[in-house]
């Protein structure tokens, strides 16, 4: 996972970077340093990198992702596979990325109720819900595997809710998962409700039993365990993969702007260097009786399934 800019234009209120947090010191890391962090990702022989960033759109922007994504390409003979994780963008954008090379895209729904989602986000034309909504369809139609998720305990959040997010995900036939727990942030709208969300060590349960839920309800995508369970457990990830999740994404963005990516409180890992976290990582993954695939582009068997007409 390369973090490459905070720098966002909309405005969710649960997130740390959104735009109108000004406490945030925002970052963009060059197109060099980027290149770097997937020349390490390679060299080390992780499979695929993901690059994810705030939600920016234009022309610039555009242009810039493709580029990357070649150069990407380029330096890997063809080897690293992408994804991306850059939010709402025109169906003629994720062609264009499609086509230079990510075959990936994660972009969690966030909540599929419409009211929660409306309560956790602005009522404005960047926030609107059948938008995100349409995203979604829009990526499937582009060809990419597509990645969706929500967030765990967040306030006014149902179980009803939560049992509805898992059916949203197997109707839209999704290929990978990605959902953690909420975890409040001082500089977000969000924060006023903070005491209306169960203690932390619940949400952190709610989210494991969420993700087994998910892997006994569709058998062969990729569950990826989220960063922000080690938010709250340091051996979250971990207990994540004993129980379900089969997908983790080491953070390789360089350590001096790691800090500065912070969605939520507590956000593990942020003061390591990429090539530390990779003997932790290592090490953690062992531990939890598992073996990393390297030089794998970790395809969900999912989408390869289903393409195949099986
Ligand atoms: N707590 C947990 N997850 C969060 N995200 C954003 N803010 C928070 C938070 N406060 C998640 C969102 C987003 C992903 C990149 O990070 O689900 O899609
Ligand atoms: Fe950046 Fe929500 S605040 S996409």
């Amino acid at each position: 996972m390369i973090e490459f800019s905070n720098i966002c234009s909309k405005d969710c209120y649960y997130c740390g970077i959104r735009k109108s947090n000004h406490q945030a010191k925002r970052y963009n890391l060059s197109d060099e340093e980027i290149l770097n962090a997937a020349r390490f990702a390679y060299e080390s022989n992780y499979g695929s990198v993901v690059l994810q960033g705030g939600e920016l759109s234009g022309p610039a922007f555009t242009k810039r992702i493709t580029n990357l994504v070649k150069g990407i390409k380029q330096l890997s003979g063809d080897k690293l596979g992408i994804t991306l994780s850059v939010g709402e963008q025109t169906p003629e954008v994720y062609r264009q990325w499609f086509e230079a090379g990510a075959h990936r895209y994660l972009l969690r729904i966030e909540s599929s109720d419409r009211d929660l989602y409306y309560r956790i986000h602005p009522q404005d034309d960047s926030h609107r819900f059948d938008q995100r909504l349409q995203a979604l369809y829009d990526l499937k139609e582009a060809g990419y595997q597509l990645g969706t998720g929500v967030m765990i305990g967040l306030p006014f959040q149902t179980l009803e809710h939560l049992a509805s997010d898992l059916l949203f995900m197997k109707a839209l036939d999704i290929d990978m998962c990605g959902m953690g727990p909420y975890i409040e942030h001082a500089d977000t709208p969000l924060w006023q409700y903070r005491g209306l969300l169960m203690p932390l060590e619940e949400r952190f349960n709610l989210a494991l039993k969420m993700i087994a839920v998910l892997r006994i309800m569709m058998k062969n995508i990729n569950i990826a365990s989220a960063t922000a369970l080690q938010a709250i457990d340091p051996i979250g990830r971990e207990k994540a993969l004993k129980i379900g999740a089969n997908i983790i994404m080491p953070n390789i963005t360089p350590g001096a702007y790691r800090n500065d990516y912070k969605l939520y409180e507590n956000k593990p890992c942020t003061d390591e260097e990429a090539a530390d976290c990779k003997n932790c990582l290592e090490a953690r993954i062992h531990m939890s009786g598992n073996r990393i695939g390297y030089n794998e582009w970790g395809d969900s068997i999912h989408f390869k399934e289903k393409n195949q007409g099986c």
